[in-house]
């Protein structure tokens, strides 16, 4: 059994991972401040702390005696980011700082941290499928301070011995992502709208894409990157090398809603990436991962929670 402090864990992706590592048996320990995440979603035989990622003495004390860190605590809409641009810094890089400073000073010679990083990293680089060798052109402050991360974790290594994995999400989607606020992902938003006769809104010509992965391929990525943690400061694609468009997305979710959708267009967001792939043969490679959750499949199972939720 080993213990885990998981950043973020009331939140929609780090609740799967907890409930992943709960099931095999590890013990964990969540920090998460609530600000989008609920308690219910959290594991019952998981310990959770509210409080701020950037807390440094807090995050220190959650950090002794765990043998591993999976940080995935941030403010995830990059449209917020826009909005709230200081304090989502304070949660998206001084959390991680706060993370890999309590990291190198817990067990041993380091604790290892496997820490969500994202596409987001790429901005509108036209050179697709985007391998991890590409260029870093950030178009947003979301974009940036994940970069940022990937630049600390590799102080976090080189200077402090704390061995850390970026993990780039590419656009996740499944059960429990929140569909209630405007700052919510797409596919949580269509479905949500579709499944209930509501109109849904296509910011710009729809036209965008995006690579969309399910949250279950997501935690199997995680739990990889943190076996093979061991030195190093890493970072891989989590994506599954397809696009869908932002139009074929809202078509897709009516056709196995039973439904017609009616779309409206606003304009397009400040900062939005226009093309979005990822390659994820690095990470099948160095983590033996690979995405094997069909779009169709993926959608079918999260409106099929969605319609039990509501
Ligand atoms: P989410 O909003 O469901 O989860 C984030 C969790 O972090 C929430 O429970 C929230 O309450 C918590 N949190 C936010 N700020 C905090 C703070 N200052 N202190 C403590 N807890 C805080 O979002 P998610 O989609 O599950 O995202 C998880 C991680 O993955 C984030 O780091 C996000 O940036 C990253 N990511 C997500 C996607 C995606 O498509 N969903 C893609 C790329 C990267
Ligand atoms: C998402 C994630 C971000 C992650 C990034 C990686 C969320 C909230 N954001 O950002 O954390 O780092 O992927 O690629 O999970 N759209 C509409 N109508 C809507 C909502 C969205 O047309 O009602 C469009 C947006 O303009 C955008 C696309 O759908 O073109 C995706 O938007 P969104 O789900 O917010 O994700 P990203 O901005 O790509």
């Amino acid at each position: 059994m080993a213990r885990y402090l998981v950043t973020g864990g009331c939140g929609f992706i780090a609740s799967h991972l907890a409930d992943a590592l709960v099931a095999r048996g590890d013990s964990v320990r969540i920090l998460d401040d609530l600000s989008t995440g609920k308690r219910e979603n959290a594991p019952e035989a998981a310990e959770v702390t509210v409080g701020d990622v950037a807390d440094a003495a807090l995050v220190r004390a959650l950090m002794k005696d765990a043998d591993g860190c999976f940080h995935l605590a941030a403010v995830a809409s990059v449209q917020r980011a826009n909005e709230d641009w200081v304090n989502v810094h304070r949660s998206n890089l001084t959390g991680a700082v706060a993370v890999f400073d309590a990291a190198r000073q817990g067990r041993g010679s380091g604790v290892p941290v496997v820490y969500a990083s994202s596409a987001a990293i790429y901005g509108d680089d036209p050179n697709v499928p985007l391998s991890e060798d590409g260029e870093h052109r950030p178009l947003t402050a979301y974009g940036a301070d994940k970069l940022g991360c990937e630049l600390h974790g590799r102080v976090a290594w080189q200077v402090h011995g704390v061995p850390t994995t970026g993990l780039r999400f590419f656009n996740v989607y499944g059960p429990r992502q929140d569909p209630a606020s405007p700052y919510s992902g797409v596919i949580a938003i269509f479905a949500d709208r579709i499944a209930a006769r509501r109109p849904i809104t296509i910011f710009g010509d729809g036209n965008q894409t995006r690579d969309f992965i399910f949250v279950a391929d997501v935690v199997a990525h995680l739990l990889a990157a943190m076996e093979r943690c061991a030195g190093g400061a890493q970072v891989f694609n989590v994506c599954t090398g397809t696009a869908t468009s932002v139009l074929d997305l809202a078509r897709t979710i009516g056709e196995l809603a039973g439904q017609r959708p009616e779309i409206r267009h606003d304009s397009p967001r400040a900062g939005d990436i226009r093309v979005s792939i990822g390659d994820p043969r690095r990470a099948t490679r160095a983590l033996g991962v690979a995405a094997t959750t069909a779009l169709a499949d993926g959608l079918g199972r999260t409106l099929r929670f969605g319609a039990k939720a509501g």
